[in-house]
């Protein structure tokens, strides 16, 4: 079985990593059935976890836990043209006073970025980028990803860590959508929105078979770069087995580092994956940290972006959304046209004077872009069509009939009815977001279903929800509507900062939110702070007070706030991690064997998000005792005192009481 697995190991490598395989792939799928079989019919030998067979996905899992990065990351400060990168030349230049220096320049890929950590050369945790701060683990995924070693060869270091992007190729993506179109699923608007969600399941086998690639980019030895450049850093991962995309370079100076972006810019088509513009890493450490960093981003690196990509299509015609503050937003039905790589079908136009200004009428052909990685812009018309009638914002809102008001000195038009059943739902999304309180499973079509059959008529309603309503719903099973209430519940543990995002109060969006609970430290403050109040607080002026005034005028909004305490969520920032509410308030938990589906952790998070504790040992102060299998000492003792002892579903059947 051994020799099976370097056999494996070695075809993978030459496979994956160097694109020079040596056998056909039937002789290796060969293989892999033969160690399969093997370790089929040898459970009692162990599987290592590094094992070529586990490349093909393990068991699935109830949710993500979450982990912190052992150092930030963060991102990149981009630049938009050739003027911009010379600026970033200049003041590295400056900033390091006449030293002489070299970038190594990589292409950027676009897909989502995540780190690995390996223990004795043995991949032991992956995490995804999350906020930055704090990933998810995604371990049992990671290791179906072809391009990243279960067992690096002779690590120079006990632990590391290795960051670097997960891509999905064109041709794969391709291909997927095409499956997905078959099966009446809605396709993946681009590969990098289709790896993120294939490496973001529950299911390993899910991401295994979506033929994700892992490119490595930096080498980290407790949150630091491992060695003195960061060229040095690609070398040592590539010898260790890792792919390190084959374009980076080392480039003396502006000159060539501006060729190598105009060049791969050309190039960009030509390659089998999605870039969006080129990083360029000041290469000596030394210098990286002499240079140091801002509050978001590295001064020794720069992600210059290639240019929008514009293409002409027809706009169809003219349809209106409304949003969760009610704000109706018109928004260009296009003709199907792709550009760079994504089909586009739809775009925003914003308001009725963004359509006065481009003159829009539908039967126009327009030209469209994308512009970076963001959503796709009408940016003008390239010929007219008919002309026959001009858009004019409904006076009616087209959701909920109420009228539509535009108020003087705004853009936005407005629907008044608050609750519109078009804003409630958007509101439940934005709540839900992933930013926001990031509740997993709560998406379009479940919010639809919610809000049609009334089970939920505020923010509120979803902690009420359970999961037999849940279960009863159009494709909806019983373990994910579970895993749904179990999400909700846990949002009671997020900061104050969140909740205050959360209430989609106009113009107070993550950022500011985070600033009002570090300044008020609580929603209390919030709500009685006067306008002048509110403007200490930092990026807080005239425009934000006010709105944050007025939303806390309306009776209804005062109410959703009180409900929301009593659901137990987080009012006061830096609260306990434990919540303060739940169907386990006041109990104390021991753990103890192996649990069928949940990690040690993820138990853990679970009873403490739905108020319990967790402690060590057994004693009379414990509640209750979680065994799994091989349960030892601890459920002896539990026996011995006659306290209660449950097993895994029903510790999830009680949380979702
Ligand atoms: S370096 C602090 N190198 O672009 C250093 N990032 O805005 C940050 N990316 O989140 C990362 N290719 O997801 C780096 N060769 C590359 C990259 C790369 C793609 C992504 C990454 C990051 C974002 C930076």
């Amino acid at each position: 079985m051994e020799q099976l697995r370097a056999e494996l190991r070695r075809h993978e490598h030459l496979y994956y990593v160097l694109d020079r395989p040596e056998i056909s792939d039937a002789a290796y799928d060969g293989l892999m059935r033969r160690l399969q079989e093997l370790e089929r019919e040898h459970p009692e030998i162990p599987v290592p976890a590094d094992s070529p067979t586990l490349r093909v996905g393990g068991a699935p899992r109830e949710g993500f836990v979450k982990v912190r990065h052992s150092a930030p990351m963060l991102s990149l400060d981009n630049a938009l043209d050739e003027g911009e990168l010379a600026d970033f030349d200049r003041r590295v230049r400056e900033l390091l006073a006449g030293e002489e220096y070299l970038y190594a320049a990589e292409l950027k890929l676009d897909g989502l970025s995540m780190a690995a950590h390996y223990e004795y050369g043995v991949l032991k945790q992956a995490l995804t980028r999350g906020d930055g701060t704090v990933g998810e683990e995604v371990t049992e995924n990671a290791r179906t990803l072809r391009t990243l070693p279960l067992r690096v060869t002779k690590p120079r270091w006990p632990r590391f860590e290795v960051r670097g992007e997960v891509i999905m190729s064109k041709p794969a993506f391709d291909k997927l959508n095409t499956e997905r179109a078959r099966q009446e699923l809605s396709p993946y608007a681009n590969p990098r929105n289709s790896a993120a969600g294939s490496l973001r399941v529950l299911d390993p086998s899910i991401t295994a078979s979506r033929q994700l690639e892992y490119h490595a980019y930096f080498l980290l030895v407790d949150g630091r770069p491992a060695l003195e450049s960061h060229w040095a850093s690609l070398e040592e991962l590539k010898r260790m087995g890792f792919k390190v995309n084959p374009a980076a370079r080392r480039l003396a100076g502006i000159e060539e580092l501006a060729a190598y972006c105009r060049e791969w810019g050309e190039k960009r088509d030509d390659l089998p994956y999605e870039i969006d513009g080129v990083v360029a890493k000041v290469d000596s450490v030394a210098q990286q940290e002499r240079l140091g960093w801002t509050a978001k981003a590295p001064r020794w690196a720069i992600a210059f972006k290639f240019t929008a990509r514009q293409a002409e299509t027809v706009l169809e015609n003219i349809d209106v959304q409304v949003g969760r503050t009610g704000v109706l937003t018109p928004v260009a039905r296009l003709s199907p046209v792709v550009v760079s790589g994504v089909t586009v079908t739809n775009a925003t136009l914003h308001n009725e004077d963004y359509i006065r200004e481009l003159d829009l009428y539908a039967g126009d052909t327009v030209v469209v872009e994308r512009s970076g990685d963001v959503i796709p812009r009408v940016v003008r018309v390239a010929r007219p069509g008919p002309r026959a009638e001009r858009f004019s914002m409904p006076e009616t809102c087209p959701v909920c009939g109420a009228p539509v008001l535009r108020a003087e000195g705004e853009a936005a038009s407005r629907c008044v009815n608050s609750s519109c059943p078009a804003r409630l739902k958007e509101s439940i999304l934005h709540y839900s977001a992933r930013s926001v309180m990031d509740i997993d499973g709560v998406g379009d079509k479940l919010v639809d279903q919610l809000v049609d059959l009334g089970l939920v008529k505020s923010i509120a309603d979803l902690y009420e929800l359970k999961a037999e309503q849940l279960a009863a719903l159009e494709r909806m099973g019983e373990k994910s509507a579970a895993t749904i209430v179990a999400n909700i519940a846990v949002t009671r543990e997020r900061p104050l900062a969140r909740v205050i995002a959360g209430l989609g109060i106009p113009f107070v969006g993550e950022r500011t939110a985070q600033f009002l609970a570090e300044g008020l430290a609580s929603m209390d403050a919030l709500i009685q702070a006067e306008e002048a109040q509110l403007q200490l607080v930092e990026e807080v002026g005239p425009k934000i007070a006010q709105s944050i005034r007025r939303f806390f005028a309306e009776s209804h909004n005062r109410e959703l706030v009180e409900r929301l305490r009593q659901a137990g969520l987080q009012f006061v920032s830096g609260g306990p991690a434990r919540a303060k509410a739940g169907p386990l308030l006041g109990m104390t938990f021991v753990l103890t064997g192996t649990l069928p589906t949940l990690a040690r952790d993820e138990a853990k998070a679970k009873i403490e998000a739905a108020g319990g504790k967790v402690t060590g040992s057994v004693s009379k102060k414990t509640s209750v005792v979680v065994a799994g299998e091989e349960a030892g000492s601890k459920l002896d003792k539990a026996r011995e005192l006659g306290i209660p002892v449950w097993d895994e579903s029903e510790l999830l059947k009680r949380i979702t009481e």
